[in-house]
C-alpha cells in the first residue's frame, strides 16, 4: 500500500537514479553549469545562511561551501547524505522533508531548490509554505521548475488521446512486430495515482513507468503563469523568471531523435544536436523563448 503523499516513491526513485552517478565529478562540474550557478552567483548572500532545499547529492552544498557560502544541504534520500558526509566530513547536510523542515522560522538568508518542488504529487504549496517559514524578510530564494510550455501544451494531449491509443494497441503492436510494452502489465494501477486534477490545466503531471514498482509519479509541468501566481500569493517578490533551455527538453519528448548518434554512446551529459535538431530549435526559439523551453528559473524575494 502507498503512503497518499508517495514519500516512499520518490525515495526510492532518487536513491535508484542517483547511485548511478559520482558526486566528486558532479562537484567538479558545478563550475561549468549554466543552468543555476550564474543566478546563485549574482544573488546569494555570502554572509548569511543558505539552504539548499534537496540536494540530492549536494554537490552543490560542497562547491558552494568551498566558495565562501554558508551551505546546510537538506535531502529525503539516507544514502546521498550518508555518501555525501563519508567524501566530505566538513559540509552540513542533513536527511530531512523539504515540507517539514527541521529549523525555526525566519532561519535561512538564502535558499536553493533546484528541479526538486516538481516531485510533490500533492502540489507545490506544502514546499513554498515551508520555504516561506524558513526564509528571513527581505531573503532570497532561486528555483526551477519544469515548463509547461507552448509546445507541450499541444503536444501532451495530442500524445495522450491519439498516439498512445495507437501504440500500446495489442493488435497494431503485433501486427508490426513489437514486444509488449511494461505497461500492459500495470494498466490498472496508473488509475490508482490520483493527479491534483483540478488543476489539469495548469499543469501536467508526468508519470512513468518502473519494472519492479510499477507507475510512479515523476513530476508535474507548469505554466508560467500558474507559477508566478502561486509565488506572488506566498508573498514573494519575483525578481528575475527565466525560461531556461536545455537539450534534455528534446530528449524527453522526441528521444534521441535528434542528438549526434556520436554524444549518445558515451557521454552522459553532454548531449549534442545534430543538424535536424539544430534547425527545429532555431525555428523553437524564433517563435518565443517560452516556445519550448526546458525549465523557468525563479529568483524571488520574500517580502519584508
Ligand atoms: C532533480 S533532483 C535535484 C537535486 C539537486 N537539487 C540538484 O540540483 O542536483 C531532486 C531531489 O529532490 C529530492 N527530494 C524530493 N522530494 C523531497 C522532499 N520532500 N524532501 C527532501 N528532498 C526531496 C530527491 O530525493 C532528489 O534528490
Amino acid at each position: 500500500m502507498r503512503s497518499a503523499d508517495f514519500t516512499e516513491d520518490i525515495v526510492y526513485q532518487w536513491q535508484k537514479k542517483w547511485s548511478e552517478y559520482d558526486l566528486r565529478q558532479a562537484v567538479e562540474n558545478c563550475q561549468e553549469d549554466t543552468v543555476g550557478f550564474p543566478y546563485f552567483l549574482k544573488y546569494l548572500p555570502k554572509k548569511g545562511l543558505i539552504l539548499e532545499a534537496g540536494c540530492g547529492l549536494g554537490q552543490w552544498v560542497v562547491y558552494l561551501s568551498r566558495l565562501g557560502y554558508h551551505m546546510i544541504g537538506v535531502e529525503i534520500v539516507p544514502d546521498c547524505v550518508q555518501m555525501c558526509k563519508t567524501h566530505f566530513p566538513n559540509v552540513d547536510v542533513r536527511v530531512g522533508d523539504v515540507r517539514n523542515l527541521p529549523f525555526p522560522d525566519a532561519y535561512f538568508d538564502g535558499y536553493i531548490s533546484i528541479g526538486v518542488i516538481e516531485h510533490m504529487i500533492e502540489g507545490p504549496e506544502s514546499i513554498l509554505r515551508e520555504l516561506k517559514r524558513v526564509i528571513k524578510p527581505g531573503g532570497i530564494a532561486i528555483i526551477t521548475v519544469p515548463a509547461y510550455n507552448y509546445f507541450l501544451r499541444a503536444w501532451y494531449p495530442l500524445r495522450k488521446f491519439i498516439v498512445e491509443p495507437f501504440r500500446k494497441n495489442h493488435l497494431i503492436r503485433k501486427v508490426l512486430g513489437k514486444p509488449a510494452l511494461l505497461y500492459d502489465k500495470f494498466d490498472g494501477q496508473i488509475k490508482s495515482i490520483k493527479i491534483k486534477k483540478q488543476l489539469r490545466a495548469e499543469l501536467w503531471p508526468i508519470v512513468g513507468i518502473d519494472a519492479v514498482k510499477g507507475p510512479i509519479f515523476i513530476e508535474y509541468k507548469y505554466k508560467k503563469g500558474y507559477f508566478d501566481c502561486l509565488l506572488e500569493s506566498f508573498d514573494f517578490k519575483i525578481i528575475e523568471s527565466v525560461p531556461v533551455h536545455h537539450p534534455l527538453i528534446f530528449q524527453d519528448t522526441f528521444g534521441n531523435l535528434f542528438f549526434k548518434k556520436s554524444c549518445l554512446k558515451n557521454e552522459k551529459n553532454n548531449l549534442q544536436l545534430n543538424i535536424l535538431g539544430k534547425i527545429v530549435k532555431r525555428i523553437f526559439d524564433q517563435v518565443s523563448p517560452h516556445f519550448f523551453n526546458y525549465l523557468y528559473l525563479y529568483v524571488v524575494k520574500a517580502k519584508i
